[in-house]
């Protein structure tokens, strides 16, 4: 950090301070992840037990993988696909970089859909319908936005609209001026939100289901969902990290970069958590409500604080931030590589994304409504995104990201860069990252993915 002023002025497309890329990243990482999918996550796969393999998840896969990307992004200094070309020539590893741009259209097309939803809050807030700690009155506010086709494209196209102009704006200026801000307030607000929740009476219940294991609900099919949550999470698995690591300057130290991402991010959703689950046993919703958990239950968090309508619309707003701050790095994958590996100009390449990734998620949008009947292998568009991206192309990504990186790559490589060449003395550290990546990440990784889809079973 203490050399982030010389990389200030360094170039345009690198993010200028050591805090900086922190918030970047950070940026990255924290958004509808925490919000949204952790809780509802959480609370289909029966709590605690579910949370504790999550942090296991993140440790022993999500945190190497991280520090390989940012690694191997700042190595190759390009896009997701040209990287693999560029440091392993006359191979098939940019596959990694293909089934990348492939997640990042996936993941959009549910992603925008739910941010819609949190747009759409933001206005609901101020009026008074969704101010009620009754079940019944929150679900239905959610199910008429949903059910309503036109509704839920147009929000998701004003999602796609803000997104789309953030980026034509540029790295520096675009993603970091968004996110550095805001994070800090919601926190802030969250800690507020957690606290009016667990002084809500029989709180204990729900504090209970966050933190109290239950191993007995653990299933090979909740394990294959905590570790996609954890791909997911981190933004790890499809080229992102690996996009936003070549923009790093090149004396930031990525091993400590990342184990403050992996701790903040973590912090977060935990305190999403608290403010949402006692408030679910308190008033008596589902926990197991599944992707309306938020939507229903955050509400009436708020029905019962002072001022809650103020906060309410500052909660929906901050959500929408660090929603659009996500989304700025899945979409940053695909322009990227329209921009360096096919020489578009940067304003035609977010066109052509956008548009892309309207026609994907309007079927997501509509999956509640016009199209609630067309199933894919069983799953609605919306459920099909979300599952498949998280459960199956992040793992397999990560999977291959890791073996790329100890077994093609190779330590000495990995070393150099992690070290800045040196200048950092942290070589007990990586090293056990990279055994971690060679041995640990790939079998584990593998194992979970075969059981969790009933490939192999025990
Ligand atoms: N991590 C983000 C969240 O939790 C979502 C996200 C952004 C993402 N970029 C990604 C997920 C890249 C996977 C890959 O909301």
């Amino acid at each position: 950090m203490k050399d982030g002023n010389k990389e200030a002025r360094a170039t345009s497309d690198r993010f200028s301070t050591g805090l900086g890329v922190l918030m970047a990243t950070l940026g990255s990482a924290v958004g509808l992840g925490n919000i949204w999918k952790f809780p509802y996550l959480t609370g289909s796969n029966g709590g605690a037990a579910f949370l504790i393999i999550y942090i296991i998840c993140t440790i022993l896969v999500g945190y190497p993988i991280m520090i390989a990307e940012h690694a191997l992004g700042r190595k190759g200094r390009s896009d997701a696909f040209s990287t693999f070309r560029k440091l392993a020539p006359k191979s098939i590893w940019w596959i990694i970089g293909a089934m990348g741009i492939l997640a990042a259209f996936l993941i959009m097309a549910f992603y925008t859909e739910v941010a819609g939803w949190v747009f759409a809050y933001v206005f609901k807030s101020f009026g008074s319908g969704l101010l009620s700690t009754d079940p019944q009155v929150t679900t239905s506010v959610f199910t008429s936005l949903v059910t309503n086709p036109l509704q839920s494209l147009i929000w998701q196209w004003i999602v796609l609209i803000v997104v789309g102009a953030i980026i034509i704006m540029g790295v520096t200026k675009g993603i970091e001026g968004t996110t550095k801000k805001l994070l800090p307030i919601l926190a802030i607000l969250l800690i507020i939100i957690g606290i009016r929740s667990i002084t809500l009476p029989n709180s204990v219940e729900g504090l209970t289901f966050l933190f109290k294991p239950d191993f007995s609900k653990i299933t090979a099919t909740t394990i294959l969902t905590a570790l996609g949550l954890a791909f997911f999470k981190l933004s790890i698995g499809m080229g992102a990290m690996l996009t936003y690591g070549s923009y790093y300057g090149d004396n930031q130290n990525i091993p400590v970069n990342a184990a403050r991402v992996v701790a903040a991010d973590l912090t977060v959703s935990i305190l999403a958590g608290i403010a949402i689950f006692p408030a679910v046993f308190s008033f008596g919703f589902e926990p197991a409500a599944g992707t309306q958990l938020l939507f229903i239950t955050i509400p009436s968090v708020f029905a019962s604080m002072p001022f809650g309508k103020f906060f309410m619309v500052l909660f929906f707003l901050l959500t929408s931030f660090a929603a659009i701050g996500a989304m700025i790095s899945l979409v940053e994958v695909v322009v990227a590589y329209l921009v360096n590996s096919l020489g578009m100009a940067r304003n035609k390449a977010t066109f052509a994304t956008m548009g892309g990734m309207a026609v994907f998620g309007s079927l997501a949008a509509l999956s509640n409504s016009t199209l609630s009947a067309v199933k894919v292998f069983g799953f609605t568009f919306f459920d099909f995104y979300d599952f498949t991206t998280s459960n199956i192309l992040l793992p397999v990504g990560g999977l291959l990201l890791a073996i790329f990186t100890a077994w093609v790559w190779g330590w000495n490589k990995f070393n150099a860069t992690t070290s800045n060449e040196g200048a950092i003395a942290n070589a007990g550290i990586t090293r056990v990252v990279f055994t971690i990546l060679k041995f640990v990440t790939p079998i584990l990784v593998a194992i979970i993915l075969l059981t969790g889809l009933k490939i192999i079973q025990f």
